[in-house]
C-alpha cells in the first residue's frame, strides 16, 4: 500500500514587510496525528492556507504524495484526498445532517470532467452507504434528519467532521476542531481523532487548546514568528525551551498554570 503524505518545503508567505509564515518545512503522514501549536500571530492560520490552498506562497512548494499541488485550487486538492474542516463549520444549514454528509460524499466521489452530474464508477448507491456507515460510526444516527442550522455546537463540529471524512481524506486538515467544545466533548473527540489516525488517515490539527494537541498528537511542530522552532515527538517539544518560554509567558499573562501539562495529566 502507498503511504499519503503531505509536505510543506520552504514555504514562505510575506505581508509587505511581515514574514508571516519563514521557510516552514512540515512533513504530515497517512496515519499520523501532526499537531501544529504557536501563539497568536505565529503563522498557524496563514501555513494552513497555503496547505489548503487558500493562498498561494511568495516561495516553496507543497507536495502531496511527491507531486507539486502548489498551484492547485482546494476543491482540486480536496478530490485529491486532501481534505479541511473550518474553525467556523461550514455546514449547509437549512440541509440535513445526512444531506451535508451526501454533499461531502460526492465532492470526492464527482469525476474530474463531470461537473454536477458527474459522479465517478462507484455511483450514488455507493455514496449513500457511505454516509450511512459514517453516520453510524460517529453515533449521529439519530441525527440523520435534523436540519444542521439547529444543532449545538459539540453536534455541529461532529457533523462539519463526519462530512470530511465523507469524502474519504487521505490527509484531514482540521482548523480548531475543538473550540466550542466542553470538556468531554474534547475528550470523546480526540478518541474519534485516535480511531481515524488509526484507520489510516493522516491528520494535521492546529488548536490552541495545547493540552488537546500534546496529548492526541503523535508529533508536533511549534511555530513562533513564522518559523518552526521546535519539532517531534510531543514530551520533546513541550521540554524545549523556546516553547516553554512562550507558553510560560503566555500563561503567567492569563495567571493560568494549566498550559504545558505533563502528559499524562494532560490525557
Ligand atoms: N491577510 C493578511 N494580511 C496582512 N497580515 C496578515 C494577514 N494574515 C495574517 N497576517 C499576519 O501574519 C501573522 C501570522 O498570522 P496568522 O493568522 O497566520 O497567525 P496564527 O498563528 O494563526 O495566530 P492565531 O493563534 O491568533 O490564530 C500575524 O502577524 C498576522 O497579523
Ligand atoms: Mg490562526
Amino acid at each position: 500500500m502507498s503511504r499519503h503524505v503531505l509536505q510543506a518545503v520552504g514555504l514562505v508567505r510575506r505581508y509587505g514587510g511581515l514574514t508571516a509564515v519563514d521557510h516552514v518545512d512540515l512533513v504530515a503522514p497517512q496515519g499520523v496525528i501532526t499537531g501544529l501549536i504557536g501563539p497568536n500571530g505565529a503563522g498557524k492560520s496563514t501555513l494552513f492556507s497555503l496547505l489548503t490552498g487558500v493562498e498561494q506562497p511568495d516561495e516553496g512548494k507543497v507536495l502531496l504524495d511527491k507531486s507539486d499541488i502548489t498551484k492547485m485550487r482546494p476543491d482540486i486538492r480536496s478530490r485529491r484526498g486532501l481534505v479541511q474542516t473550518f474553525q467556523v463549520p461550514s455546514l449547509f444549514p437549512t440541509l440535513t445532517v445526512a444531506d451535508n454528509l451526501l454533499v461531502g460524499a460526492e465532492n470526492r466521489h464527482r469525476d474530474y470532467a463531470g461537473g454536477l452530474l458527474g459522479l465517478a464508477s462507484k455511483g450514488r448507491g455507493h455514496v449513500s452507504r457511505l454516509v450511512e456507515e459514517t453516520l453510524g460510526s460517529l453515533g449521529l444516527s439519530d441525527l440523520r434528519d435534523t436540519i444542521a442550522g439547529t444543532l449545538p455546537t459539540g453536534a455541529l463540529r461532529l457533523v462539519e467532521f463526519a462530512r470530511a471524512l465523507c469524502a474519504q481524506p487521505d490527509i484531514l486538515l482540521l482548523d480548531e476542531p475543538a473550540s466550542g467544545l466542553d470538556n468531554d466533548e474534547t475528550a470523546r473527540f480526540s478518541q474519534l481523532l485516535r480511531r481515524t489516525a488509526d484507520d489510516g488517515v493522516g491528520i494535521l490539527i492546529v488548536d490552541h487548546d495545547v493540552d488537546l494537541v500534546f496529548s492526541v498528537a503523535d508529533q508536533v511542530y511549534a511555530m513562533v514568528g513564522g518559523r518552526v522552532v521546535a519539532s517531534g515527538d510531543p514530551g520533546h517539544v513541550r521540554d524545549d525551551p523556546t516553547v516553554r518560554s512562550v507558553y510560560l509567558a503566555q500563561a503567567a499573562h492569563r495567571h493560568d498554570e494549566t498550559v504545558l501539562k505533563q502528559p499524562q495529566e494532560a490525557r
